[in-house]
């Protein structure tokens, strides 16, 4: 098995929000059947470092140095067949989630077209359980397969096993536990349109709803209203919308009628944008690290930022709403130290 430390590496590139992160030691799994081996022969190698698993980088606060640096680099696509009325699609961990959101809808296969031109990687997908336009993935996996760390033994979950919630899963709870290298799909062969999202509804009246006809208004929904990382360097959401009691709900709408909220499984969502934008952050920037102006929801690198400069602004941006709104928020992305 051959295994080259491809260290030291900028990491730069890796990462949406374009932070400079030099690894000391930067390893790239190319297969999935050899992967627990392959792990076993590279924490071997450096027995005492804890190894940081990155996938499309597209959802991670770097720092400026990591020591261990793992990055699966297996990718691909394989239709399983039809069982139990559903499509199973078996797919590697780098392969981009939305190139596997086209390839299913262009086959006919609907399910996952809410969650268009979403960025990264397949594996890391589960982590933080995606979610967009009233889909989250939880729904459409099937098993999640890879290897637990530190022992470096094959594991295979099913979806019960995952811990699937809101913007989280047991991987991103167990961080540094579990490596992700393939995931199993199951798509129901009884397709039905999930179009609740206001702007879907708008974008499709008058028209029969189908897959491709979804995934074109999610593309054009998302284009208009969030910066593309490939111009604007972002993760996407920073904070999670944050999930309130009756209680509170009650006391914020006495004060604030206009905040949008929809009911959640623990609550009453309330909307992160909104609330960030009226503590006057939208737009606004603290040195080289700024909140878009378009999405309030996403903080972006203008150029030269460090970790420390993104999670500077997300703090002011957090106390802002918690001194305003008293309502705390939680950051997304999940930052690596
Ligand atoms: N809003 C503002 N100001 C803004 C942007 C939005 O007040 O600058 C208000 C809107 O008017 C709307 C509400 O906020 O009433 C919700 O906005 P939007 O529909 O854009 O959705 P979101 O709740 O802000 C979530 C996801 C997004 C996902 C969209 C669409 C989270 C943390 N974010 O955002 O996910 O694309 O819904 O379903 O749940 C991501 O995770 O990276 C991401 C982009």
């Amino acid at each position: 098995m051959k295994l080259q430390d491809l260290g030291p590496a900028n990491l730069q590139a890796a990462n949406t929000l374009a932070l400079t992160c030099m690894a000391e030691h930067y390893y790239r799994l190319e297969q999935a059947e050899n992967a627990a081996e392959a792990m076993a022969a590279i924490l071997q190698q450096h027995p005492h470092t804890q190894p940081q698993l990155l996938a499309g980088g597209s959802n991670v606060v770097l720092p400026q140095r990591l020591e261990l640096v793992i990055q699966p680099a297996m990718a691909g696509i394989r239709y399983l067949g039809e069982q139990k009325g559903c499509h199973h699609y078996r797919v590697l961990a780098a392969t981009e989630w939305d190139a596997l959101v086209r390839h299913t809808v262009d086959r006919g296969h609907g399910g996952l077209e809410n969650l268009a031109l979403i960025p990264g990687h397949c594996g890391a997908a589960p982590v933080q359980n995606i979610g967009a336009y009233g889909v989250e993935l939880g729904e459409y996996i099937h098993a999640i397969e890879g290897v637990e760390l530190p022992t470096c033994t094959p594991f295979r979950h099913t979806r019960e096993e995952a811990g699937f919630a809101y913007r989280d899963s047991r991987y991103k709870q167990e961080a540094g536990r579990w490596l992700i290298t393939a995931l199993e799909l199951a798509l129901p062969t009884r397709w039905q349109p999930r179009i609740d999202y206001p702007g879907l509804q708008q974008a499709l009246a008058g028209q029969e709803p189908s897959p491709g006809r979804i995934l074109q208004a999610v593309i054009a929904e998302r284009r208009r209203k969030l910066p593309d990382p490939a111009e604007t360097p972002n993760a996407g959401s920073f904070f999670k919308n944050p999930v309130v009691d009756e209680y509170h709900m009650r006391l914020l709408l006495a004060k604030h009628p206009n905040l949008p909220h929809w009911p959640s499984e623990a609550g009453h969502k309330l909307s992160a944008a909104w609330l960030i934008e009226q503590a006057g952050w939208k737009g606004k920037a603290l040195g080289p690290a700024g909140v878009s102006s378009q999405h309030a929801l996403v903080l972006v690198n203008h150029g030269g930022a460090t970790a420390d400069d993104i999670l500077r602004l997300a703090e002011a941006i957090r106390q802002a709403v918690q001194d305003r709104f008293g309502v705390p928020l939680e950051i997304e992305p999940r930052c690596l130290a």
